[in-house]
């Protein structure tokens, strides 16, 4: 298990009587890009935020970095290493681009005081945009500085929910590069939900499928074949 950062196992949570998580098992291994796909309303949403700690999860056990962190509060585990692009970007709209990494420079426990160089380089729109407000970026844009604000708090396993939804093609390239750059230069560990199967294929490792609630599938992305994009994820 040393090569895996992030181990969930039989891990279950429930919105009041709906069950979203049923015995999920997942495993990321150091330096990859592993992917968590599924239909809308599967569990995917809810497994992020289960391993960010934004929801508690019922039973189960969630290994992060050599620690069991199941019980732990949120912050506690963004000090830890786990950083999150959540869903629809969530912005602030009414703080400047720097307010915004101001915000994930704390929220990690300001271990970086300044914006990193490398940061920077891989979104450069947050040093010529620093002064604007996040609500007057492009969505785009605001999928860049969701990006960048969860790398100023300099994560170990970045979970990225959907950042390709509702996103032009090229910024979509951009953001497989900048991933695949940050595990390549920056020892970065990814987990990305995504429903795009093709930039699972071109840039993920591994990847899961749930449906209702359970991982139904998993595998390297080399055997996505059609059989099973076709049973789990075509709509
Ligand atoms: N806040 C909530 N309260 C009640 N049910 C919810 C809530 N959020 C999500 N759900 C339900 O939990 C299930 C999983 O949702 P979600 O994790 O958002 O799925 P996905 O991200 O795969 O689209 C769905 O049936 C959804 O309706
Ligand atoms: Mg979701």
């Amino acid at each position: 298990m040393g090569d895996m950062l992030l181990s969930i196992r039989d891990l279950e949570f429930s919105y009041g009587a709906v069950q979203a998580l049923r015995g999920v098992n997942l495993d990321v291994s150091r330096g990859s890009i592993t992917c968590l796909m599924g239909r809308n309303g599967v569990g995917k949403t809810t497994l992020v935020g289960a391993i960010m700690g934004l929801l508690k999860s019922s039973a189960g056990i969630i290994n992060f970095d050599g620690q069991i962190v199941t019980n732990w509060p949120a912050f506690k585990r963004a000090r830890s290493g786990i950083g999150l692009v959540p869903q629809g970007r969530r912005i602030f709209p009414k703080l400047t681009v720097s307010e915004n990494l101001i915000v994930g420079m704390q929220a990690a426990g300001g271990r970086t005081k300044a914006i990193p160089d490398s940061v920077v380089e891989m979104f450069p729109i947050i040093k010529t945009m620093s002064g604007r407000l996040g609500g007057d970026l492009s969505g785009g844009q605001q999928q860049q500085l969701a990006i960048a604000r969860a790398l100023v708090g300099m994560p170990k396993i970045l979970l990225l929910d959907e950042p390709t939804e509702g996103i032009q093609p090229n910024i979509i390239t951009q953001i497989g590069h900048v991933l695949r750059k940050l595990v390549q230069e920056h020892n970065m560990t990814v987990l990305l939900v995504e429903q795009y199967v093709d930039f699972v294929r071109e840039y993920g490792d591994h990847f899961y499928i749930m449906n209702r609630g359970r991982i139904v599938a998993n595998g390297n992305t080399d055997q996505l074949h059609a059989g099973v994009i076709q049973e789990h994820l075509s709509v």
